[in-house]
């Protein structure tokens, strides 16, 4: 696929088909991630694989019940490690450089999943807290999204605002 296609083509899943995604699929995705930049390739990203229904009933809990995350029938708890990025660069890298490598590594799973098939939500909206304690993230990690993972069962439209209302041109 033309990654033009990709990027076009993806949108976020919410609904998805009863159908087990296989290993490699999600291996692909993980490979995707990995190879995304990272500010002095640092890669303080971790990714928690979560099939089992029990934990992602209690995921979807804690994302106040966004159901996807039981519909789906794999989410990954994207997370990384405050100590190793605060290491290399403080208080930039915990608050800035970590959010914005973990956003391009997610970016990468998204369209690598789209590549493959696969419909994909990112999700934000949770209690970091709970999501921590229920994947069992280590105190040192921050979880900073959950994405679900499945063969798709909708096929949404969304729009965006005109280049014209976003972009300056600066001289
Ligand atoms: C940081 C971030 C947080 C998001 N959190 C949620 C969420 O909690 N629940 C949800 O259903 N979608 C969430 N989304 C998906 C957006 O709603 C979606 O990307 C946006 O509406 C554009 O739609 P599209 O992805 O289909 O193009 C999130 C996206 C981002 C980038």
């Amino acid at each position: 696929m033309e990654v033009k296609d990709a990027i076009m083509g993806r949108r976020s899943i919410r609904k998805y088909e009863q159908k087990e995604v296989e290993d490699e699929k999600i291996r692909e995705i993980l490979e995707a991630a990995i190879w995304a930049p990272s500010a002095g390739n640092t890669q303080t990203w971790r990714f928690y694989v979560v099939r089992n229904r029990d934990l992602r009933e209690k995921l979807m809990k804690a994302s106040y019940m966004q159901k996807q995350i039981i519909e789906a029938p794999v989410s990954i708890v994207v997370t990384f490690d405050r100590d190793e990025i605060d290491k290399f660069y403080g208080r930039r890298g915990v608050e800035l450089y970590a959010i914005q490598d973990t956003a391009a590594a997610i970016q990468n799973m998204l369209l690598r999943a789209y590549d493959l098939g696969l419909g994909t939500c990112w999700i934000g909206a949770f209690n970091e807290e709970e999501v921590a304690s229920i994947v069992r993230v280590p105190p040192i990690e921050r979880p900073v999204a959950i994405i679900t993972v499945g063969y798709p069962a909708e096929k949404p439209t969304s729009t965006r605002k005109p280049l014209d209302e976003v972009v300056r041109y600066v001289d």
